[in-house]
């Protein structure tokens, strides 16, 4: 069985003094310029990141730090670098009911929630967990396709997560929805969507650069450069892994494709107006 922190019915990874933190996170102090992204993981979470930081910086300049340093889920609330006094670009996992209370009741605030297609989702989580974690490694993947469909995976249900994001975007101009396959269709138009939604000027010159860098092989080769803690643990391999729309093909038995897609459609009834792509067309 695996290891697991719960709150409210959703499982967190079981991290030591997480489970204050997640009950402090909720009073977490928020800045009126702040700009927080949230994504259920594997999303494209470090993705976006990026390109965000280089749409605020306005020029194609890779982070220097990784994004787990910014995650706030893992970060003690008082650390310099969130008290520093230029503008944050805040990432987190966290449901809607679990966010800091401020990302919602401070003027100012900025939010872009990232979505991608959970089939891809469930296959870059497996993956993921494998490569760092013994308890996961034990799993087939059906084993844990059958938790994640049941909603008993880290930061809780799919579902959940991404259609209470959704309804309480719409209507709402501080609070933006990128989807991971419209990024990969079309990187450049979702870099100017960006900048619009901060009312960020940017020139056709740098957005292209921008989008350039952001290309996978461009993006998971410049983050190898830049961070030595990644090339030791191998980390990278498996942030930047393969950055593709419908590898799920290459996991989901015919069988569970139905049924996951029977789900699916019962699930996403609430937000009917939500198009999720399993598949990119080209
Ligand atoms: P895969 O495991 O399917 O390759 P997160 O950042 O939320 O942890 O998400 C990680 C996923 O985003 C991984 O998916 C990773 O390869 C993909 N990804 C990261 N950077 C990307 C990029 N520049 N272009 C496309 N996909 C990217």
């Amino acid at each position: 069985s695996l290891c697991y922190l719960k709150m409210d019915g959703v499982l967190y990874p079981p991290m030591p003094g997480y489970s204050s933190h997640l009950k402090r996170v909720q009073d977490f102090p928020c800045r009126k310029d702040d700009v927080w992204i949230f994504g259920y993981p594997k999303s494209g979470n470090h993705w976006l990141w990026e390109m965000v930081n280089m749409v605020l910086k306005n020029k194609p300049e890779f982070e220097k730090d990784i994004m787990e340093r910014f995650l706030v889920d893992f970060e003690d609330l008082q650390s310099p670098d969130l008290t520093r006094d230029s503008q944050r670009v805040l990432v987190s996992h966290l449901p809607l009911q679990h966010a800091p209370r401020g990302v919602f009741q401070k003027e100012g605030v900025k939010v872009i929630y990232v979505l991608r297609n959970p089939k891809d989702a469930v296959v870059s989580a497996y993956n993921h967990l494998a490569s760092v974690t013994d308890d996961f490694r034990r799993l087939s993947f059906s084993d844990f396709l059958g938790l994640f469909m049941d909603g008993n995976v880290y930061y809780g249900d799919w579902y959940e997560h991404v259609t209470s994001w959704y309804l309480r975007s719409q209507g709402n101009r501080n609070i933006l929805i990128v989807k991971y396959e419209d990024m990969k269709r079309d990187l450049l138009k979702e870099v100017t969507r960006v900048a619009a939604f901060f009312k960020k000027p940017l020139d056709l010159d740098t957005a292209e650069s921008i989008a350039h860098a952001c290309t996978f092989t461009r993006m998971k080769s410049c983050k190898r450069e830049c961070n030595e803690k990644w090339r030791e643990d191998g980390l990278i391999h498996s942030v930047y892994r393969k950055g593709q729309v419908g590898d799920w093909r290459n996991w989901f038995s015919p069988e569970e494709d139905e049924e996951f897609n029977r789900r699916h459609k019962e699930r996403m009834a609430c937000c009917a107006d939500l198009t999720i792509d399993f598949v990119l067309n080209e």
